[in-house]
């Protein structure tokens, strides 16, 4: 049965490309599904890429996640919470409500940053946590799930 890799993505990160590109690099959104896509391809998982400007819209995901996760479907869950990560008790709650095996991830080195995203609300309930390889960092992360 091939397994899911849930790769969501907050706030803002539907301008990368022309956001701060000195900070998230130039490539887009649709490059970081592309990026993704090949990713999952490599492993044999199946890919959902989703992003929202709605913090509620990131928790109704992790729960849809959450399910695949009970009937053994999914294979991990890359969250870039971004903005949210620093801010979202309900996101926390969703992963630790759903048991979903979380990469949080961060196109930034968020330490090297202002000291208001040096903490993350998802980071106790993450089974890893990765910052700073750029867009490549999501390939990073979904051959680090397809260990699991
Ligand atoms: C980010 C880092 C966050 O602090 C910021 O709010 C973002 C993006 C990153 O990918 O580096 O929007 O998650």
């Amino acid at each position: 049965m091939t397994k899911t890799v849930y790769v969501l993505n907050g706030p803002n990160l539907n301008l990368l490309g022309t956001r701060e590109p000195q900070v998230y690099g130039t490539q887009t959104l649709a490059d970081v599904e592309q990026i993704c896509a090949a990713a999952c391809a490599r492993h044999g998982l199946a890919l959902e890429f989703r992003q929202s400007n709605h913090e509620g819209a990131l928790v109704d995901w992790i729960h849809e996640a959450g399910r695949l996760h009970v009937e053994g479907r999914l294979a991990g869950v890359v969250l870039n919470a971004a903005a949210y990560t620093h801010t979202s008790v309900a996101l926390l709650d969703a992963v630790k409500g759903t048991g979903v095996p979380l990469v949080e991830l961060h196109i930034s080195n968020v330490h090297a940053r202002e000291s208001f995203r040096h903490h993350s609300y998802l980071a106790a309930a993450a089974r890893a946590v990765m910052c700073g390889f750029g867009v490549q960092g999501y390939a990073l992360a979904i051959d680090g799930l397809a260990q699991w």
